[in-house]
């Protein structure tokens, strides 16, 4: 018998990055048997190990005793060392009180768009982006409204065009700088003129998803949305500690609300999930006082695959890549291949042994691309690569616009 499940439940998506990984799984004995084991550019997990620092925090607070429940808001140590990285980094004063603990980047987004989301408003949001932005916000009924991220503008977007979406029922802007699916990065210029524009629109909240903030290359400096005074007010900052000192596993994040919404976010807090595990915690803040050394040594590694990458992806038949300028993913137009992106997706997958995320995973607009994280070894890079090129030669391109 079929289970009376709730209406919205239709509407929930997913992350197709969970899905692509295990079926790669699945595959990778036949792919072994083969002699072609399965190259994973999927899922966007760093792969290194958490830094030695961090875990030694983390093994000791077991052994200290930390079992047991912490302040739903988390360890105020914690908050307080949030608050002096935000200081120190977004150069921007906020109270260790705005500060919620949580467990990953996801519980952020899904506080403040269940918070929000209602039949009859509507909610911005970036496409192709993260997919559980557009999930979440059909499963409050609310309608999504895409910000499509265009190749030619190296998937940054026009804030004119975003400002002129605003209507009395957008109640949240959300932005992610830099970006997941694309690796693009927001300039100054382009969020001075956003914020002058949203200066006119106070009933509109902005959810600012920087989990990337320190992903970001060739000089270029993140600018924060937190940064603008005019805005502050309204801005719920998200951040973590997954990308940045690569820990997915430990499930770290944090939220910096604005004051009058905190205590609602704590709220859906102790409804779900209590608290954020507590020795997690406590390698939480040696990993923000700690050395840093480790995470340059990643960002600096990142960089390299990232030239790699491009470079490679740019001699493929049928595919051109703009470079990116952060997070961990290379997002080539791949219309020259013939296929669409699911097609292409599943032509690597099996032909190649390359795990992908095709690119309308990630939205509508997304249609025509195929996202690769490099969060993988130059061996790796360097062997689905030439896998590819090979394969791909073999069929005829339709074009092979270089850039
Ligand atoms: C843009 C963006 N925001 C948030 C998250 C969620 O991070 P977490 O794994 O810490 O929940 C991700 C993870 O891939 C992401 O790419």
């Amino acid at each position: 018998m079929p289970f009376p499940l709730a209406q919205r439940m239709s509407l929930l998506g997913t992350e197709s990055a969970f899905e692509v990984l295990a079926r790669a799984r699945a595959m990778a004995p036949e792919l072994e048997k083969k002699g072609r084991p399965l190259i994973n550019l999927g899922i966007g997990a760093p792969d290194f190990q958490t830094p030695a620092n961090i875990v030694a925090a983390g093994q000791k607070a077991l052994a200290d005793g930390y079992h047991f429940y912490t302040p739903a808001k988390g360890l105020p140590e914690l908050r307080e060392a949030v608050c002096e990285d935000i200081a120190k980094r977004r150069r921007v004063d906020v109270h260790p009180d705005q500060v919620l603990i949580v467990p990953g980047g996801k519980p952020t987004m899904y506080y403040a768009i269940s918070m929000f989301g209602e039949p009859g408003t509507e909610i911005l949001y970036p496409n192709p982006g993260f997919p559980i932005y557009e999930s979440l916000i059909k499963y409050t009924g609310a309608v999504p409204v895409p910000i499509p991220l265009l190749e030619e503008t190296g998937f940054s977007f026009d804030p004119e065009f975003v400002l002129s979406k605003i209507t009395p029922r957008t109640r949240l802007l959300i932005l992610n700088t830099p970006a997941n699916p694309t690796g693009g990065v927001v300039g100054k210029r382009e969020l001075d003129v956003l914020v002058k524009g949203l200066e006119k629109h106070p009933h509109v909240t902005v959810l600012a998803d920087e989990i990337y903030a320190r992903l970001i290359y060739d000089g270029l400096e993140h600018v924060s949305l937190l940064a603008y005074e005019s805005i502050r007010d309204r801005v719920i900052l998200l951040d973590g500690w997954s990308k940045t000192f690569s820990m997915t596993g430990w499930r770290l994040g944090y939220g910096v609300w604005p004051k009058e919404l905190v205590a609602h976010a704590e709220r859906l807090q102790i409804n779900s999930v209590s608290c954020t595990s507590a020795h997690s915690q406590i390698a939480a803040i040696e990993a923000l006082r700690g050395p840093q050394d480790a995470v340059d040594k990643m960002v600096k590694a990142f960089d390299e695959r990232r030239k790699l990458i491009v470079d490679g992806l740019n001699q493929i038949p049928g595919f051109r890549c703009v470079m990116p300028r952060g997070a961990f993913y290379a997002m080539p137009n791949i219309q020259g291949t013939g296929m669409s992106a699911k097609q292409l997706q599943e032509f690597l997958l099996v032909e190649c042994g390359v795990a992908t995320v095709s690119g309308v995973a990630f939205g509508a607009f997304g249609e025509g691309f195929v996202r690769f994280s490099y969060a993988s070894s130059n061996d790796n890079i360097r062997e689905a690569l030439r896998r590819m090129r090979e394969a791909l030669s073999k069929r005829p391109a339709l074009s092979n616009a270089r850039r």
